[in-house]
């Protein structure tokens, strides 16, 4: 089985159970350290507790790996069971005592609404960290996400100046813990953000993605999803494949956690690939549970076994060649697939001249002579007509022309 251990903060595999429902109090997070995650983050106390979640279309697509979305949808929110700081390092000192010991347990500090609610939060904030390290703590996490961030009533702050404030102040309380930053993704430079926590010391930054959105079905009355903040989903995947990649190539280096729609295998793979060593599991933990969770955790193993590697750091960072790929080698590989478009015809054995492809040229490239297709000398090799045709009397090996380009490079 090829090796998941990751050296930052010495994890067993890149997966973080992010903070949700799944994470609360000790009970939850020792029945989640089941699945074996590389750590868990311990939910705040304080702020509600309950809520439930769906998966849209199904949990049927997202167990399939097909596009799906989640949202926080019916439930009972009730009162908080660990109402004071006590009470939540108790849980933390339960969990530690408790739970899979190879899994590490990160706790969070701070909630976005206590800036709202109490004037004395940093104080607060800087007591937690402290208390909750002397709990037993291997980690802190600050949370500067969603759904905390969205449901926010006024930003009347300066978000970059909160995250590097926060972070050099946390920093400074506890010197010797490591400080897990987690950034939102959404109505934000996230770029900018995972600057401001580096040079104010971070540990490791959390880019993640859930957004306030409002998806309804066309009979909006029967519809689940609540409007409002707490959206994610697998269109998540390539905006934070996109930070992840984009961080590493203007010099990043600290340990990063990816978040947002990781609801099979591959899009965790895709996570590490783009940079991030770690992965967080959030809306796939609440709502899929234990075995979903260590599914994917052992899909990920058996698909480095079968592409030949024998660890998950082999694989990290190697998708950056392709996001960096320079402008004139970008070009030849774009003219190598838009040459192999250009000069292959439609095969007159396969078309069944149901006139797909002369709908979606733009520039007569192509015609309908009696019920066969032909391409005409205009043809400029766009790929359209391709993608359309039922039958495949228009194919290229597009994969394999794409991929020889960085072959002969
Ligand atoms: C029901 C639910 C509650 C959440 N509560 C919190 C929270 O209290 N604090 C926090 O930082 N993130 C919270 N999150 C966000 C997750 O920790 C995680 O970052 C996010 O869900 C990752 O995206 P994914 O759900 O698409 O995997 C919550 C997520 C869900 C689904
Ligand atoms: S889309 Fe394909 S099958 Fe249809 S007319 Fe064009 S080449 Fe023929
Ligand atoms: S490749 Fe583009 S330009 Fe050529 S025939 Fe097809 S749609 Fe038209």
């Amino acid at each position: 089985m090829a090796d998941l251990h990751i050296d930052c903060f010495d994890m067993i595999n890149p997966f973080v159970i992010a903070s949700s429902p799944a994470t609360r109090g000790a009970d939850n997070v020792i029945k989640s350290s089941a699945c074996k995650p590389g750590a868990i983050t311990m939910r705040n106390y304080g702020h509600g507790m309950g809520g439930g979640g769906f998966f849209y279309p199904s949990f049927d697509a997202v167990l399939k790996g097909q596009p799906a979305f989640h949202s926080h949808a019916v439930g009972k929110q009730l009162p908080d069971t660990m109402s004071s700081l006590e009470e939540y390092c108790e849980e933390v000192r339960r969990a530690r005592r408790d739970m899979y010991p190879e899994t590490k347990l990160w706790a969070s500090v701070g909630h976005y609404h206590d800036i709202e609610k109490y004037p004395d939060w940093k104080e607060r904030w800087v007591k937690e960290a402290k208390e909750v390290v002397a709990a037993g703590a291997d980690a802190i996490e600050l949370h500067f996400n969603t759904p905390g961030v969205a449901t926010a009533s006024d930003r009347q702050f300066n978000y970059y100046q909160l995250v590097a404030n926060c972070t050099r102040m946390i920093k400074k309380a506890v010197p010797g813990t490591p400080v897990m930053v987690k950034l939102a993704i959404e109505d934000c430079d996230c770029l900018t953000s995972i600057r401001e926590a580096v040079a104010a010391g971070a540990d490791a930054v959390g880019p993640t993605a859930r957004w306030k959105a409002f998806y309804f079905d066309l009979d909006w009355k029967t519809t689940q999803p609540r409007p409002g903040s707490g959206y994610g989903g697998t269109q998540a995947n390539p905006l934070v494949c996109f930070e992840i990649a984009d961080a590493r190539s203007r010099g990043i280096t600290i340990p990063m956690y990816a978040g947002g729609g990781v609801f099979s295998y591959d899009q965790a793979l895709r996570y590490i690939m783009a940079g991030s060593e770690m992965v967080q599991l959030g809306a796939i933990a609440c709502s899929g549970g234990i075995k979903v969770c260590e599914r994917i955790i052992r899909q990920c193993s058996e698909w480095l076994d079968k592409n030949g590697y024998s660890s998950v750091k082999e694989i990290k960072g190697q998708a950056l060649q392709l996001f960096n790929m320079d402008n004139a080698f970008a070009k030849r590989r774009q003219d190598k697939l838009g040459e192999a478009y250009r000069l292959r015809d439609a095969d007159p054995e396969k078309c069944i001249g149901c006139g797909r492809c002369t709908d979606v040229c733009w520039y007569k490239g192509i015609e309908l002579d009696g019920k066969k297709a032909r391409k005409t000398a205009n043809c400029i090799g766009c790929g359209y007509c391709f993608q359309v045709c039922p039958t495949k009397a228009l194919e290229v090996d597009a994969a394999g022309i794409l991929k020889s380009a960085f072959e002969e490079k």
